[in-house]
């Protein structure tokens, strides 16, 4: 099947920095591809070459079998953008936002109406259509900027952080709302520092950390591919070392960082009873993560 998105050896520089090192991927037709990474670890940029914001200076990156950097107003027409930070226009009320770009776009009349409402409903504001834009929530906004993405019926849906900075609540109702879109076919490109939203969403996950893609795959698959099943996750300072490092000899890995110890075993068993028996309070037995995947990799939190 021909990709949605092929990225070969993409690299960015900003002056001597290198924003993105020659970066690799690519995005079925059909299916959300979510590059994992901590703060300036280049998903914006990637980003910004793939609609055509930014040159890239090095690599091949084509969309629809196009390259963003030769026909951006050809490629435009069939992406949606939902960028990092809130680009509504303040002066303008909800509708008035949504009608001023499916202008852009050459649709207007009761075809962009129509389309106007069904979307708003979809992401329930249509109680706030006539709202202006510094009375919405930060959630609001998120959900509105979904909408405007939407408007041009795009083939492509780029998002990037589509939940950072919002409550839970929130987060599950977007979630549900990409992942309603998914099942009607969209293909779903996102960018999230969240593993869980990552694991919740992503077909495939790229991790991507300064500039490069350091694991690729199936969140599941990633998980077994690096790691045993389950973690043991101990406060260090709280821990009498002897105890746990006499687990460490049976179980299969061990990772310390910053001021907790982390046990991995592919049975519950052993490191159940370790923590029953030895572990002080604080400690925490579940599933081994994507996070985890992270923290193994790169020695970093995701979030740092
Ligand atoms: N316009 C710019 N000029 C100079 N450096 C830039 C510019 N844009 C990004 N960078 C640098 O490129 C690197 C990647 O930034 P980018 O915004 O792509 O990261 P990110 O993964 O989106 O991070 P975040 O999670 O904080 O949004 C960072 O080191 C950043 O400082
Ligand atoms: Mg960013």
């Amino acid at each position: 099947m021909t990709p949605v998105l092929e990225a070969r050896d993409v690299v960015k520089r900003y002056g001597d920095a290198v924003a993105v090192a020659g970066v690799s991927f690519e995005v079925r037709p059909g299916e959300c591809y979510g590059l994992l990474g901590p703060n300036g670890a280049g998903k914006t940029t990637l980003f910004k070459l793939v609609t055509a914001f930014a040159r890239r200076d090095g690599g091949a990156l084509t969309v629809f079998g196009l390259d963003p950097a030769a026909t951006p107003s050809a490629l435009k027409a069939r992406l949606g953008v939902v960028g990092q930070e809130d680009d509504l226009d303040a002066d303008l009320d909800v509708v008035s936002n949504l009608r001023v770009h499916g202008g852009f776009f050459g649709l207007g009349g009761p075809a962009l109406e129509a389309r106007i409402d069904r979307l708003l409903g979809f992401l329930e504001l249509g109680e706030r259509r006539h709202a202006p834009i510094m009375a919405l929530s930060g959630g609001m906004k998120r959900r509105l900027a979904i909408v405007r993405a939407l408007l041009n019926a795009p083939e492509l849906l780029l998002l990037d952080e589509p939940t950072t900075g919002l409550d839970p609540q929130i987060r599950h109702a977007i979630w549900n709302a990409l992942r309603a879109l998914k099942a009607e076919g969209l293909t779903l490109l996102l960018t999230t520092h969240y593993m869980e939203e990552a694991a919740q969403l992503a077909d495939r996950v790229g991790i991507l950390e300064r500039g490069r893609l350091i694991a690729e795959g199936a969140p599941e698959a990633l998980v077994r591919e690096h790691l045993p099943r389950f973690v043991l996750e101990l406060p260090r300072s709280r821990q009498p070392d002897d105890a746990w490092r006499e687990l460490a000899r049976d179980v299969r890995l061990t990772e310390e960082h910053g001021d907790r110890v982390y046990l991995f075993h592919d049975d519950e068993g052993p490191l159940r009873r370790f923590q029953a028996e030895r572990a002080p309070g604080g400690a925490q037995l579940r599933l081994a993560s994507l996070e985890d995947v992270f923290l193994k990799l790169t020695g970093r939190s995701l979030d740092a």
